[in-house]
Order: C-alpha cells, then structure tokens, then sequence
C-alpha cells in the first residue's frame, strides 16, 4: 500500500518541484515562481508529500504586505500531480500549511485558486473583498487564522509574482 507523508522541501526538490507544477498546471509560469520565490529569499514555508518516494504535491506560503507592513501571508502555488488529484493530498497540504502559520502567530492568508477547493477548507471571498489586491472575484479568497486579522488594506505581492 503506498503511504503518503509530508515534508519540508529542500532545496535539492526544486527541479522535481518545477517538474510537478508543470504536470498539474499544464505550464511554466508557476514553476518560475517557485524558483524566484526561493531565489528571492521570499518562501515563508514550503512543503512537499511524497508517496513512498515520488514527491507528488507541493505548497508554497509567502509574505503579503498589508499597507507595508509584514501583516499578510500568501498561500501558492500549489500543485498535485495529475494521477494522485482527488485523494485528499490538496487539503493535508494546505491544512498542515495553516496550522504552521497559525502556530507563528500569522493572523490571514491569501489565497487565488478553486473555490471548490478553498471553500471547504474554510477560506472565503467575502475576506478577500475588503483589500485592494491585484485580484479580485470569487478566486481571491481569504482566511483568519489568528483573531484580530485586519479586514482591509492594500496588499503588496512579492516580486515573484511580478
Ligand atoms: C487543486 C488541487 C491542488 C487540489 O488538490 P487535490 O489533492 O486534488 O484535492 P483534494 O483531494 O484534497 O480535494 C478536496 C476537495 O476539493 C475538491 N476539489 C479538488 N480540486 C478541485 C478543483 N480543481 N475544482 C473543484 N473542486 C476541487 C475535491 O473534489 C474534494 O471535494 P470532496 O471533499 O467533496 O471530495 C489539485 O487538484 C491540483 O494540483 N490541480 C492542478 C493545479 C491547480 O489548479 N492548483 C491550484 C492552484 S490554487
């Protein structure tokens, strides 16, 4: 039976991160943010699962700032390889991911993706609304994971996301 686990990424695991992202998303561009995330010193935290001993889904976590201040956290890119989707893989990673954040002291992450997917694990678009961001609609979502998280503000992405 194969057994999943997770892990802190290395960074010995990029080029197989790079390989993952442009299975799942059918691309390149999420792979050069991955790397310019980790070149540019702008990772927060990053995870891989392996399933015995292929790394088959991966989540990044970096910094926002909310009107200049370290204030925010991002959650992506994120990626499960196309065979393993579905089996609950997606939400241990980002579970896992917020509890880490949530333990730091972090108060909301940010997030665009699949409202299908978010929703269920908690994140919301009404959250999302009251910042001015890049992006917005019902794929820009956010989430309290400490009480106290400010309700607006102007968010500043890394460089990474050009
Ligand atoms: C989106 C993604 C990360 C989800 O990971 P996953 O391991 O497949 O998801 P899970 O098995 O944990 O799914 C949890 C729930 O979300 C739903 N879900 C997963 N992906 C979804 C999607 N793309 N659209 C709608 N719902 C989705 C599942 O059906 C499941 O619902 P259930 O609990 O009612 O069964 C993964 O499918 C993926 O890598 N997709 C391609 C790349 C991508 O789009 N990344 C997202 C960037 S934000």
């Amino acid at each position: 039976m194969n057994k999943t686990w997770i892990r802190r990424l290395q960074a010995a695991d990029l080029d197989a991160v790079s390989e993952l992202n442009r299975l799942a998303f059918n691309g390149s561009e999420e792979a050069a943010i991955v790397r310019r995330l980790h070149a540019d010193q702008d990772s927060l935290l990053s995870l891989v699962a392996h399933r015995d001993h292929d790394l088959v889904a991966h989540i990044e976590f970096f910094r926002i700032l909310i009107d200049g201040k370290p204030a925010g956290v991002g959650l992506g890119p994120m990626s499960v390889k196309p065979e393993v989707q579905g089996r609950g893989i997606g939400s241990s990673l980002v579970s896992m991911g917020l509890t880490v954040m949530a333990g730091r002291g972090e108060s909301i992450v940010f997030v665009l993706g699949h409202p299908e997917f978010y929703t269920k694990l908690g994140f919301s678009a009404a959250l999302a609304e009251g910042f001015s961001a890049p992006w917005s609609g019902p794929a820009f979502m956010a989430l309290e994971v400490n009480k106290g998280a400010p309700r607006s503000g102007e968010l500043t992405y890394p460089a990474a996301f050009g």
